[in-house]
């Protein structure tokens, strides 16, 4: 029998429909459109503004997308994982209730943590599940509310992050498509650059840590950012080089969403031309945990069988890593 491998087969998304745009940044805080759209790419960001609704509501979403045009019965699904950095509530599992809100009645379900690299890790651990031979359905989910957690009074955050979700769903594949590779890192000395204070074990929410705003994202850009350049670039040159990838054998470079000049920085030192590049940053800013599977959901009709796609992230933790995967189907 030949190997087991775990192929993405199907992809969804949902994006809120509310459009925060550097226009009306102009008007929150000191700032401008040409200064974010030179230091970053990005243009605009989706918000969800439902009341009373979290992160749950773009997840359900996302996978009911993915249901309906791959038209799956959601009874088949084994597992639903969801990376997320801004879950619905704190202990009870976001993908449970995701999980149970689309029919996955047969699948048990939990979340995974590890800030922008959520996805890319969480297709590391979708992959093991379906080569274990046991599961067939996988389906992992990347979604954050950023804006549960952003002061939009701070110019050096609020300008960056948006709000969406992303689905991919992994089978077993026997032609050998699917994760050929992965290099996953993390180092926790980045926990001081990239983080929200309170409302954690260290620092638990009181009347005082509100009044300090450390319920809000925390990001000493510059420190982060050169961690990311050489980091995110590193780690997709390596599983190029361990697999005798040449940049004519890559097809696309499908890169977490932070800022436009990481991602150039990336593309260049894997010698790839612009137009193998997967980039919607200027539509969603950085949307954490969504953003490769929008780039995927943007991208899917261009995307062939066979086709190989290096994944790069970097986030919060600090967390980076990379993947190799050949897509198994047309569209
Ligand atoms: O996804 C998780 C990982 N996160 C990342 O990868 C993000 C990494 N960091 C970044 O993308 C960039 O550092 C930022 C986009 C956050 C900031 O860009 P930068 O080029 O590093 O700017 P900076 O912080 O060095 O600031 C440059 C100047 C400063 O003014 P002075 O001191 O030179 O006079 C800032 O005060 O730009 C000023 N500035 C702004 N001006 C207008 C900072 N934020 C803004 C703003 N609008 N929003």
């Amino acid at each position: 029998m030949s190997k087991i491998t775990a192929a993405i087969t199907a992809v969804g998304a949902y994006v809120p429909d509310f459009v925060l745009t550097n226009k009306m940044l102009e008007t929150m805080v000191e700032t401008n459109d040409e200064w974010i759209t030179s230091r970053t790419g990005i243009k605009e960001r989706r918000i969800l503004k439902e009341e009373g609704q979290g992160t749950s509501y773009m997840a359900i979403r996302a996978a009911r997308d993915l249901i309906a045009k791959k038209n799956i019965d959601p009874k088949e699904i084994d597992l639903v994982l969801v990376a997320t950095a801004t879950p619905d509530l704190l202990v009870a599992a976001t993908a449970a209730y995701t999980a149970s809100e689309i029919g996955a009645v047969n699948a048990f379900s939990y979340d995974l943590q590890a800030a922008c690299s959520g996805f890319l890790f969480g297709m590391s651990t979708a992959a093991r599940y379906i080569e274990s031979g046991r599961y067939k359905k996988v389906l992992l989910i990347g979604a954050d509310k950023m804006s549960s957690i952003i002061d939009y009074a701070d110019r050096a955050t609020c300008i960056i992050f948006g709000d969406g979700a992303g689905a991919i769903l992994f089978e077993p594949n026997e032609e050998g498509m699917g994760l050929q590779d992965e290099f996953l890192r993390s180092d926790g000395i980045g926990r001081e650059f990239l983080k929200m204070d309170a409302g954690g074990s260290i620092l638990p929410a009181s009347q005082e840590t509100v009044k300090n705003k450390q319920h809000y994202v925390y990001q000493d850009g510059k420190s982060v950012f050169k961690f990311a350049v050489s980091n995110m670039a590193g780690v997709a040159a390596k599983i190029m080089e361990r697999n005798n990838l040449s940049h004519d054998d890559v097809n696309w470079l499908v890169p977490h969403q932070a800022n436009k000049r990481i991602i150039d920085a990336t593309a260049s030192r894997m010698g790839l031309d612009p137009d193998k590049v997967m980039i919607n940053i200027q539509k969603y800013g950085n949307t954490t945990s969504a953003t490769l599977p929008l780039l995927l959901d943007d991208y899917e009709s261009q995307l062939k069988k066979g086709d190989n796609l290096v994944f790069a992230a970097f986030g919060g933790g600090f967390t980076w890593g990379s993947i190799y995967l050949k897509w198994a189907y047309n569209s």
